[in-house]
């Protein structure tokens, strides 16, 4: 039988990181994970997301910064990387934008340099899909112009990009860059929309809406963002000379209101008040799913409803964590 790859992920403690591992430990794969428990949301949050598979005999966990571990204490032979580790979310990177730069970028480049030293040559990246800033061009395609980010987190994911292809051109890594778009469900980061929202309607706070409600994402529910994943893991797995960049999207953009009219319909309502747009936001997120589909078999299964249920469902069981 094929001896099953050792596969390191970084930032394993958190939300796309933690369903991650507990789907490669459930297909069989050797797993070691990383992460710092970054303070940019609760530690008992990511404690509880590691709990459901810290005993596998199949994981190992290092508490590990990225930015300043030594990577000469991983001694664990590994074939792959996934690299999420880092620090997400659009205002606070305006609002932070050395921090993020020294995570994403300078962290970055370090675990680069691991691989390069102990001869690791396949990564799967987490990029987003707020490089594409405001482009015109809808729905985004890969190849489409970056040049113009509107936010330091989006300069930082493009900088990763481009460092990422350096080292596929120097020292042969094979890569695929994932553009994920506003991932969704489970255990989502209690910064991002969906999660805030549920929490005000919950508690009957008034929900501030940035803009006027016009605003797109292409809202992608977890469990097929990490269908990609694994799928990049084998692509990445048995290629020679690769180096991808990929949207993982649903191809399916919802308004700000219409995502907030589900949640209604889901919750119940609560009071609205509209404020100005937050520096940074793009206009719309829509994702051109082809290449995926093409190279990934990538094939988002839930829709927007159905997802939000999932949501509920997860939200109703672990109450104690709402923060
Ligand atoms: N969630 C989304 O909608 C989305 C969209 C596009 C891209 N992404 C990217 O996907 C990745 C995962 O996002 P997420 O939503 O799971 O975020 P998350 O914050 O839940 O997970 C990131 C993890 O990285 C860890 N981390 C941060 N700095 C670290 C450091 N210096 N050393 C070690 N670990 C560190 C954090 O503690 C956290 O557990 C990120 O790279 C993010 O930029 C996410």
């Amino acid at each position: 039988m094929e001896k099953k790859k050792v596969v390191l992920v970084t930032g394993c403690a958190g939300f796309i990181g933690s369903h991650l591992v507990s789907k490669l430990l459930k297909q069989g794969f050797q797993v070691m994970g990383l992460d710092n428990f970054d303070d940019f949301y609760p530690r008992n949050i990511k404690e509880k997301n590691l709990a459901e598979f810290i005993d596998h005999q199949n994981f190992t966990f290092r508490e590990f910064d990225i930015c300043r571990d030594d990577f000469e204490i991983l001694e664990e032979p590994v074939d792959i990387v996934v690299h999420l580790a880092a620090k997400a979310g659009v205002l606070p990177s305006v609002n932070n934008p050395v921090d993020f730069l020294e995570v994403n970028v300078m962290g970055t480049q370090r675990v680069l340099e691991f691989m390069r030293n102990k001869g690791i040559r396949k990564l799967v990246f987490a990029s987003s899909s707020s490089i594409y800033g405001n482009s015109k061009e809808i729905p985004f395609q890969e190849d489409a112009d970056v040049s113009e980010p509107i936010s330091p987190y989006a300069s930082t994911k493009k900088s990763c990009e481009l460092l990422i292809h350096t080292y596929h051109h120097l020292f042969d890594f094979d890569v695929i860059n994932l553009r994920f778009f506003t991932v969704y469900g489970p255990k989502q980061r209690p910064d991002l929309a969906i999660h805030k929202f549920v929490h005000k309607i919950i508690n009957q706070q008034v929900i501030q809406v940035y803009g006027d409600g016009s605003t797109s994402r292409d809202y992608t529910f977890i469990d097929d963002i990490v269908s990609g994943i694994e799928a990049s893991i084998d692509l990445v797995g048995k290629s020679k000379g690769l180096y991808e960049i990929m949207n993982l999207g649903n191809g399916n953009p919802i308004t700000l209101k219409s995502m907030i009219d589900v949640l209604f319909e889901v919750f119940g309502p609560t009071e609205l008040e509209y404020v100005a747009k937050q520096p940074g936001d793009v206009d719309i997120t829509y994702a051109d799913i082809s290449k995926a589909q093409k190279l990934l078999n990538y094939s988002p299964q839930t829709s927007f409803f159905e997802g939000i249920l999932k949501f509920k469902e997860w939200y109703a069981l672990e109450g104690a964590l709402k923060v």
